[in-house]
């Protein structure tokens, strides 16, 4: 069944790697394909690569990610276990915000992920990505911390809101809520997995 699973992921990879459905792949360096395993129980989904996961491949490999690695740290989670994935696969010029155009021609990839992994929980790191999932404007500020029961590509799961990790660097205060809501998660995650 992983191995399955693996080899799905490896061929919606191999889609990726050459795609040129919008702009953005005049510009990037490389395509930053989801990474964690094929299995994993919570998928994280972010907005887009910044500059080093870009040159990495990684996601959340730069600054926003060590923070990202903090709160999961904090929360008794383990990166090792969980998905990383945004909703667009490469970089944004400038890190802008990704445009509806480049959202909606990664969607096929999204909802790849999401059909093909089946986590039991999402977490949408920001607004952009939970905007993305639940198809509509939402306030993080209003939103963040709950958890509510959705079905994407075909998948149900629990989604889970909260602050992208970079607003960390800008704001202590959004640093607590970020640090409280991930050790929420990591409750609800340890009483239901
Ligand atoms: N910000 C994101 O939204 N995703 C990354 O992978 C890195 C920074």
């Amino acid at each position: 069944m992983k191995e399955e699973t693996e080899k799905a992921l490896r061929q919606l990879e191999a889609e990726a790697v050459v795609c040129k459905r919008c702009m953005l792949h005049k510009t990037r360096t490389n395509v930053v394909f989801g990474v964690g395993p094929a299995d994993a129980k919570i998928m994280l989904v972010g907005e887009g690569p910044g500059f080093t996961e870009d040159q990495t491949k990684i996601p959340f490999s730069g600054a926003a990610g060590k923070i990202l690695n903090e709160l999961l740290r904090e929360a008794g989670l383990r990166r090792e276990d969980v998905h990383v994935t945004n909703v667009v696969l490469c970089r944004p010029p400038q890190n802008r915000d990704p445009l509806p155009d480049e959202i909606e021609a990664c969607r096929r990839f999204l909802e790849g992920h999401v059909s093909i992994i089946k986590p039991k929980f999402i977490v949408a790191l920001g607004r952009i990505a939970a905007r993305t999932l639940l198809g509509k404007h939402v306030s993080i500020g209003r939103e963040h911390g709950k958890l509510f029961d959705f079905t994407y590509a075909g998948a149900s799961f629990k989604l889970f809101l909260t602050y992208h990790p970079a607003a960390a660097l800008y704001g202590a205060e959004t640093k607590t809520r970020l640090q409280a809501d991930f050790k929420k998660l990591g409750q609800i995650v340890k009483s239901m997995v």
